[in-house]
C-alpha cells in the first residue's frame, strides 16, 4: 500500500510498505480519509525526530477492514474515527480518562507510531469511535481539529458565559471549528482574527461576530479592544510570538490564555515586570479525552459542526502539506485514499 512517511528530519516520502497487520487487540482500518494538519509540518521541520521512520496522519476516520484476534464489538465495513491519543492507561491522569494529560509522556497515532496517510491504519480497538450516520471524508479532521478546540474550550467554559467576548486567533483547520463549537456551546461573543482574507471571511460565514485582521498587529489590537474592551478568553491557534503578543495586549484582568497553537513563540511571562494583567490563567491544552471526542462527534451529527475541506489524493499528499505550508489552505486539507473525486 502507499503511505506518506517522515524518513528523516526534513525528509518525506510516499513509499510502498506491506499492509499492516492488526495484533491481539488491534482493528486494521481503511483510511477514507486523514486530515493535514500543521503539527505534521512542525513534525517534518524538527531537527531531530524521535520516531522515524513514521507514517503521518493523526486526523483519520474510515471502515472497519479486519479485526485483531480478541477483538470483539466491532462489525468488518462499519465507519469509525479514530480517537489517536496514545495514554499509558494506569497513571492518575489516565484513569481519569485523560489520556492527553498521560503521565509516563506523549504518545499518539501518527506522532509515536504509523498513522493515516495511507491505503490502512491499524490501531488499538479502544481507539474506535463509531461515526453513525457522518460523512467519513468530513468527520476526520473532528478527531482532532474538532476535538483540541473542543477541549480548550471546555478549559474555559467557566469565562465563556453570556456578555463575554472571546477571541479565535487564526481561523484554520483548528480555528475554523473552534469558531462553530464556541457558537454552538457557549453565549460568548466571538471575534475571530487571522492574517489570510479567506480565513476571515470563513470564520464570518462559520458565525463570527466579528472579524479583525492581523496583518498590522497595533491596528488588530486596537480593533479587538473596541469590540470587546478586552477579553474575557484569547484562544491562540497560531502560537508566534506575534499572535501570543495580541493575546497579551488583549486579554482582560482576571482572563484566560489557551496557547493551543504551537508555532514556537514565546509568551514573557514576568510577575512584577508587567507583561501580563492580574489574575490571568493561562493553559496549553493538548488534544482532549475520548469523551470529549464523543461529544465533538455528537455535535457534527446535529449539525452544529461541519468542516470545511479542501480534498487530495493519495498521490498528491505532498502538495497538500506545501500549500498548507504557504497558508493556501482554507479549512482543512483532507487526503482520501480513495480518490478525492470518488
Ligand atoms: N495543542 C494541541 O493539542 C494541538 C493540536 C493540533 C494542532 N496544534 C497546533 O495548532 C496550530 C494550528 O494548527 P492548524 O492545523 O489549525 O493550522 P492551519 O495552518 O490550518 O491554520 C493556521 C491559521 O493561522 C493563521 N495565521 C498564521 N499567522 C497568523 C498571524 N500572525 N495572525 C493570525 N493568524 C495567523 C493562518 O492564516 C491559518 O489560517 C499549529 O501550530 C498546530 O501544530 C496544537
Ligand atoms: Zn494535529
Ligand atoms: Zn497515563
Amino acid at each position: 500500500m502507499l503511505a506518506f512517511r517522515l524518513t528523516a528530519a526534513g525528509a518525506t516520502a510516499l513509499q510502498d510498505v506491506p499492509v499492516p497487520e492488526p495484533g491481539p487487540g488491534e482493528v486494521l482500518v481503511r483510511v477514507g480519509a486523514a486530515g493535514a494538519c500543521h503539527s505534521d509540518l512542525h513534525m517534518i521541520d524538527a531537527t531531530a525526530p524521535r520516531h522515524v521512520p513514521l507514517t503521518l496522519g493523526h486526523e483519520i476516520a474510515g471502515w472497519v477492514e479486519a479485526l485483531g484476534p480478541g477483538v470483539t464489538g466491532f462489525a468488518v465495513h462499519e465507519p469509525v474515527g479514530v480517537y489517536g491519543v496514545l495514554g499509558c492507561g494506569q497513571c492518575a491522569e489516565c484513569l481519569r480518562g485523560r489520556e492527553n494529560a498521560c503521565r509516563s509522556g506523549f504518545g499518539g497515532i501518527g506522532l509515536t507510531r504509523d498513522g493515516g496517510m495511507a491505503e490502512f491504519v491499524v490501531v488499538p480497538a479502544r481507539c474506535l469511535m463509531p461515526l453513525g450516520g457522518l460523512d467519513v471524508v468530513r468527520a476526520a479532521p473532528i478527531a482532532d481539529a474538532g476535538l483540541t478546540p473542543y477541549h480548550a474550550i471546555a478549559m474555559h467554559r467557566c469565562a465563556l458565559q453570556a456578555g463575554s467576548t472571546c477571541v479565535v486567533l487564526g481561523v484554520g483547520g483548528l480555528g475554523h471549528l473552534a469558531v462553530q463549537i464556541l457558537r454552538a456551546t457557549t453565549a460568548a461573543t466571538v471575534i475571530a482574527a487571522d492574517i489570510a482574507p479567506d480565513a476571515l471571511a470563513l470564520a464570518k460565514r462559520l458565525g463570527a461576530h466579528a472579524v479583525v485582521d492581523t496583518e498590522d498587529p497595533d491596528a488588530a489590537v486596537a480593533e479587538i479592544r473596541e469590540h470587546a474592551g478586552a477579553a474575557d478568553v484569547v484562544f491562540d491557534f497560531v502560537g508566534l510570538s506575534a499572535t501570543l503578543d495580541i493575546a497579551r495586549r488583549v486579554v482582560a484582568t482576571g482572563g484566560h490564555l489557551s496557547l493551543v497553537g504551537l508555532g514556537g513563540g514565546t509568551l514573557p511571562v514576568s510577575p512584577g515586570g508587567w507583561t501580563l494583567p492580574f489574575e490571568v490563567r493561562i493553559t496549553l491544552p493538548f488534544w482532549g479525552t475520548r469523551a470529549e471526542f464523543r461529544e465533538v462527534l455528537a455535535l457534527a451529527a446535529r449539525g452544529d459542526l461541519t468542516t470545511e475541506i479542501q480534498p487530495f489524493d493519495l498521490a498528491d499528499v505532498a502538495t497538500a502539506y506545501d500549500r498548507l505550508r504557504a497558508g493556501a489552505i482554507t479549512g482543512r486539507a483532507v487526503v482520501v485514499p480513495g480518490g478525492a473525486r470518488a
